[in-house]
């Protein structure tokens, strides 16, 4: 062989070997490349070793040269094959040996897992689920709850109106009467649903807000239910050596009316302290008579809580505002 041959030769066996690499998508897995460019160049290249020999001596060390350069250049090919098949570009963009990337798994808000854990401690209890509407009368909202015709919380800059006899209800409590004039007692209902008031956004205030009312009517229903359903709740929700204690407390629709308060951290450094975390009391006698039952033969007891309060109780959080930024960073903490 002479040496411009020898040369020619080895110069398109490094061609035929990137040209191989290059046609190979970049999903080619890198022992099957190897061995398709084994099956191409083993022979060729063994060739030219052999017709080293063969060479004038005075070309040896030229051909010597290009053979290092063809070995060298290969092993360029596959190198940037391999890493083309890593980094990828466009639509070829594919790592086999990448680790799959997280899907994002939203979860449900902390207030409503308090709502759906609180609603499964009072199943347990024998309560039902029942729901009103947000827009309600006045008659339902206050007038069937006992509050006197000129009650204060009636008031323009309390309750937000949307026409001469329709607001936005201010609480579930009219879930009560709603209840009460659709089924017959024994009745064990929990209402949750979102309420509204003219309130600041503060620290402790939203002006929209869920709420969980609670219904137990029956015959011979006394407080002593009223106190023990409520404790093994706080029990079951808390734990059993969080304290609670009841206090009195006034509302109209209930009579005597009292709050359940717990002992709580709330993570500003002033230690342990009661918060409120609902309202109750027994059903008072005209917010029976006026659902349409009869005082005299059924009695009950009701209670009223906000879930944020509690989650807020709870997790000893101590601004309600966090529950509303919808900060990831603040929210995936209570993530299941
Ligand atoms: N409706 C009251 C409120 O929004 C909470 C409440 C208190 C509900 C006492 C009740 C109850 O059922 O018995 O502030």
């Amino acid at each position: 062989m002479i040496l411009s041959d020898y040369l020619a030769q080895a110069e398109a066996l490094a061609r035929d070997c990137r040209a191989l690499l290059d046609r190979l998508e970049s999903a080619t897995r890198l022992d099957v490349a190897k061995g398709q460019l084994n099956a191409l160049k083993d022979d060729r290249l063994a060739a030219l070793q052999a017709a080293l020999r063969t060479l004038p001596a005075d070309d040896r060390r030229a051909a010597g040269a290009a053979f290092n350069t063809l070995k060298t250049s290969i092993q360029e090919a596959l190198d940037s094959f391999a890493t083309r098949q890593v980094a990828g570009t466009g639509a070829e963009r594919f790592d086999g040996t990448m680790p799959g990337r997280g899907t994002w798994r939203g979860s449900l808000h902390p207030v409503t897992l308090v709502i759906d854990e609180i609603c499964e401690i009072f199943r347990e209890l024998g309560f039902t689920i029942a729901l009103g509407p947000e827009a309600e009368t006045e008659w339902y909202n206050f007038g069937a709850l006992n509050f006197p015709a000129d009650h204060p919380a009636m008031e323009l800059h309390d309750t937000l109106y949307l026409g001469e006899d329709t607001l936005l209800r201010t609480h579930t409590s009219p879930v009560q009467v709603r209840t009460m004039q659709r089924f017959a007692p024994p009745i064990r209902v929990l209402a949750p649903g979102q309420v509204y008031r003219r309130d600041f956004f503060d620290a402790t205030h939203a002006p929209a807000f869920m709420q969980l009312e609670g219904l137990a009517i029956d015959e011979g229903v006394s407080f002593v239910d009223l106190k023990a359903t409520l404790a093994e709740f706080a029990r079951r929700f808390y734990g059993a050596t969080r304290r609670v204690r009841f206090g009195p407390s006034y509302f109209p629709f209930v009579e005597p009316g009292a709050q359940m308060d717990v002992e709580v951290d709330l993570g500003d450094g002033k230690g342990l302290r009661w918060v409120e975390i609902l309202g109750c009391g027994m059903v008072h006698p005209n917010v029976i008579e006026a659902a349409g039952l009869d005082s005299e033969q059924y009695t009950g007891w009701a209670f009223g809580m906000g879930p944020a309060r509690i989650a807020m109780s709870r997790y000893g959080v101590n601004d309600i505002r966090t529950f509303y930024d919808s900060d990831v960073r603040f929210l995936e903490q209570f993530a299941r």
